[in-house]
């Protein structure tokens, strides 16, 4: 079963997607990865989304660049949440995705990430913390997961002058 659809709209997005999926992978969540596009596949896209919601999806992470419609226009179709993860761009370096993601009219929320791999990690990892929720065993490897964090903090060491 596939808790967690990952859409991007294009290829050329992977290289920043492949972060969430990364971090699915790694607290050993399952999820299905595909590139489909708002503008490019609509039919396909829809037709994605229905068949996710009926193999048991719990939230969808969607990443885009440009004018990136693809978070809100999954949003618009399914009760699932939804995460958006803004593409860096060429011209405008993701600002324009982030604007276009984190902008939705009231009604059809999408949970905004930051630009870019950092974002695309969290999205993971905030899908990690909604399925936690109901897993008190991914709870724990997530506690677990801060607490590796925080040691690295603890125990680092700047230059000597
Ligand atoms: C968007 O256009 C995609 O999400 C991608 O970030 C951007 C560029 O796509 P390609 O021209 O690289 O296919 O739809």
């Amino acid at each position: 079963m596939s808790m967690i659809g990952i859409v991007m709209g294009s290829t050329s997005d992977w290289d920043v997607m492949k972060e969430a999926a990364q971090q699915l992978k790694d607290f050993g969540i399952a999820y299905e990865a595909r590139t489909l596009s708002a503008h490019r596949t609509p039919a396909e896209l829809a037709s994605w989304i229905e068949d996710m919601e009926r193999r048991g999806c719990k939230a969808f992470i969607a990443g885009a660049g440009g004018a990136a419609h693809l978070a809100g226009v999954v949003a618009a179709q399914t009760l699932l949440p939804v995460l958006g993860v803004p593409i860096p761009s060429k011209y405008l370096k993701g600002l324009d995705s982030l604007l276009s993601i984190v902008q939705m009219p009231k009604g059809i929320p999408v949970a905004t990430f930051a630009i870019g791999e950092a974002g695309a990690a969290n999205a993971g990892l905030f899908a990690v913390a909604m399925l936690a929720l109901n897993d008190p065993a991914l709870a724990q490897r997530l506690k677990a997961f801060r607490d590796k964090q925080a040691d690295a903090v603890k125990r680092a060491k700047l230059p000597e002058l």
